[in-house]
């Protein structure tokens, strides 16, 4: 495994090299000491990096969070924001993101995060030649954390590690990195998921699209791994389809894996959840032609089964039909997404910084509260 791919590691190969390695020793340790280092001594999550080091409780964690916040936020909106004032976040996003960035961005201002943002790496000492090791402990200086978005694979396990050489108490959050991770898009789409389907527990998701590179794919999955007989369909041509590692992930937690190459046919009559995604071209060689058979349509989404949902992590481009724009259907949830993608970084954040049960214990107190007035006043 490369861990160093597409991090910069400066201009002259002795220092990369020598840097490289020791990054490479440090992960040659295996997934389990990384992910003891992402945790405190009681076992809490630091660092989000990795949808692998996610549990059903932690889950339930944060979807008790973040209903809590939403409701809280129509009571009493300035509560929130009392409660991290101290904190400052970097929005460090090297990659293009609209809905993400958006959504960290104000699920910290609700929090009363002072946040900050580094997006254009032109404007960087990193044109001077700078390594992002260096790039990286600069700004760990002036913050209590860093949401990040890289190209590269392992950027964010990149960052915890050079956190830790520092020294700093910095929390790192995964925007995005490469065609591996998402792992706050993936609580997001659990969540979603949840709210609409209740249990997890035996179904059935169809991925479309690009399995094959798609972050949000193989975040998604691993958490899916943690339910009971589920069944994962990943409908894309064979250029398209899932990776290896996330089928082997997948086999050894018992999910039934089925490969469609041969377009949708009848699997958005089947599927639970049917997960659309764009092609990933910007890891390829240039604009790439989505598959028409692919393509899902109104009538696709009409036979679905009552019950079932139709999902997007956007943006969305040919790969769903334009006129799903112009119809009122609850199954289509993609603008619910984005929604929830606030209220879960919001509660994901509050976790990380020890303030998740406060806003819980709020939420209860003041439903507490309401139950007595309306039965004082009956
Ligand atoms: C996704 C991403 O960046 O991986 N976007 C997002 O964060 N919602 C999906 C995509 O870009 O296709």
């Amino acid at each position: 495994m490369d861990y160093t791919k597409k991090i910069f590691w400066g201009d002259n190969s002795r220092l990369s090299d020598f840097h490289k390695s020791k990054f490479e020793e440090f992960m040659s340790k295996g997934q389990e000491h990384f992910e003891q280092s992402c945790r405190d001594e009681d076992g809490r999550l630091q660092h989000i990096v990795s949808a692998e080091h996610f549990d059903l409780s932690f889950l339930k964690t944060i979807r008790d969070t973040a209903n809590s916040a939403r409701r809280i936020s129509k009571i009493e909106p300035n509560y929130l924001k009392g409660l991290l004032r101290h904190v400052s976040i970097l929005n460090y996003f090297q990659q293009p993101s609209t809905r993400t960035f958006l959504s960290f961005s104000r699920a910290q201002s609700k929090l009363g995060i002072q946040r900050e943002e580094v997006r254009d790496i032109s404007t960087s000492s990193s044109e001077k030649g700078e390594s992002d090791l260096d790039a990286l402990r600069t700004q760990s200086s002036f913050y209590e954390g860093m949401t990040i978005r890289h190209k590269a694979d392992y950027f964010s396990h990149f960052a915890v590690w050079s956190m830790l050489n520092s020294q700093r108490p910095l929390h790192i959050f995964n925007a995005g990195s490469g065609v591996k991770e998402h792992p706050t898009q993936a609580i997001l789409d659990h969540y979603t998921k949840e709210e609409s389907l209740g249990s997890l527990e035996g179904i059935t998701v169809a991925y479309y699209g690009d399995c094959k590179r798609g972050r949000t794919v193989h975040s998604g999955s691993r958490l899916l791994a943690l339910h009971k007989d589920i069944t994962i369909m990943y409908v894309a041509p064979e250029r398209l389809q899932i990776d290896a590692e996330t089928e082997q992930y997948l086999e050894r937690r018992r999910v039934k894996v089925i490969k469609k190459t041969d377009g949708i046919g009848e699997t958005h009559k089947i599927a639970d959840v049917n997960y659309v995604t764009r092609l990933q071209d910007e890891y390829g060689s240039g604009k790439e032609k989505y598959p028409a058979n692919f393509i899902f349509t109104e009538k696709h989404l009409d036979s679905m089964p009552d019950h079932a949902i139709l999902m997007h992590p956007m943006p969305k481009r040919e790969e769903i039909e334009p006129q799903m724009d112009y119809i009122d259907n609850p199954k289509i949830m993609w603008w619910r997404q984005q929604r929830n993608g606030m209220w879960t970084r919001l509660a994901t954040i509050a976790y990380v910084y020890g303030v998740d049960e406060e806003i819980r214990n709020k939420y209860q107190s003041i439903e507490t509260k309401m139950k007595k007035i309306i039965k004082s006043s009956k």
